[in-house]
């Protein structure tokens, strides 16, 4: 992504498992990275689709290599090869290091990072997860001399989608583990609370779930509602 001006950075990732064409996050996170393109070009654009090449779960090397790196306070990623130790942590830093490249890529550029999410079992997928899990890696978004979070400038929008209403009053609110989970991830990671855009279409299996065809009207309309925010964070008022 070299030569890439301030802004020109996406990178949108999905997870929803669903890839036969119905997916809500996958079409809306679709629409966003058209628009974008639109706007500016290719060259500073990347695809990660977490369902199809799933992140490997983090393993034994992964934490003792973390453990490691943080007993000696911030290390930035170009140093911590120096402190591998074995076959086992060098696979692990070899599958973590491409990834959490891309994320800071991102907080270079001042760009955006997209990222599909269902909500499966009042949570994020484990495919997200598990990615999140991976490019966390200890002091990585941080810069060393000044303490710096390197996403303080990065724009993050989330394209979450829910099969039911989880709004203020809503009998299962309380279980709503998917946005409170995110806004606390990113938050921590450095991302500005006014960077941090979250839009939800919910209620997207009322037309399928009898229990739910109360709702089917509420569902068009967050789904149109949802359709507009991105619309919006795509286009030339939403940067
Ligand atoms: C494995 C799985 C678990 C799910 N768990 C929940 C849930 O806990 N709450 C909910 O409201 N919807 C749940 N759903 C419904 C999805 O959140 C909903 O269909 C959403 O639109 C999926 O996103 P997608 O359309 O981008 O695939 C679940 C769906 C699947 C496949």
């Amino acid at each position: 992504m070299s030569g890439v001006g301030r802004g020109g950075v996406l990178l949108h990732l999905d997870s929803s498992a669903d890839r036969r064409g119905g997916s809500v996050t996958r079409r809306l996170t679709g629409e966003f990275a058209r628009i974008w393109r639109e706007r500016h070009g290719g060259a500073g654009y990347r695809y990660r689709d977490l369902a199809e090449a799933p992140v490997p779960l983090v393993g034994s090397g992964y934490v003792g290599l973390g453990t490691r790196v943080e007993r000696q306070g911030v290390v930035p990623p170009a140093k911590v090869a120096a402190l591998v130790e074995g076959a086992d942590e060098e696979r692990e830093w070899a599958l973590t290091l491409p990834l959490v490249e891309e994320v800071r890529a991102v907080g270079a550029a001042a760009g955006t990072l997209l990222v599909g999410v269902p909500m499966y079992n009042f949570g994020v997928p484990a495919a997200l997860k598990a990615w999140i899990d991976r490019v966390s890696f200890p002091g990585v978004f941080t810069d060393p001399d000044s303490g710096r979070a390197l996403l303080g400038d990065a724009r993050v929008v989330v394209v979450a989608a829910c099969g039911g209403g989880y709004g203020a009053g809503a009998p299962l609110a309380a279980c709503d583990f998917q946005v409170p989970y995110l806004r606390a991830y990113f938050a921590r990671l450095g991302v500005a609370a006014e960077q941090l855009h979250v839009v939800r279409a919910e209620l997207t299996r009322a037309r399928e779930i009898p229990g739910l065809a109360a709702f089917r009207d509420a569902a068009d309309a967050s789904l149109a509602a949802a359709r507009e925010a991105v619309t919006g964070l795509a286009g030339p008022a939403g940067s």
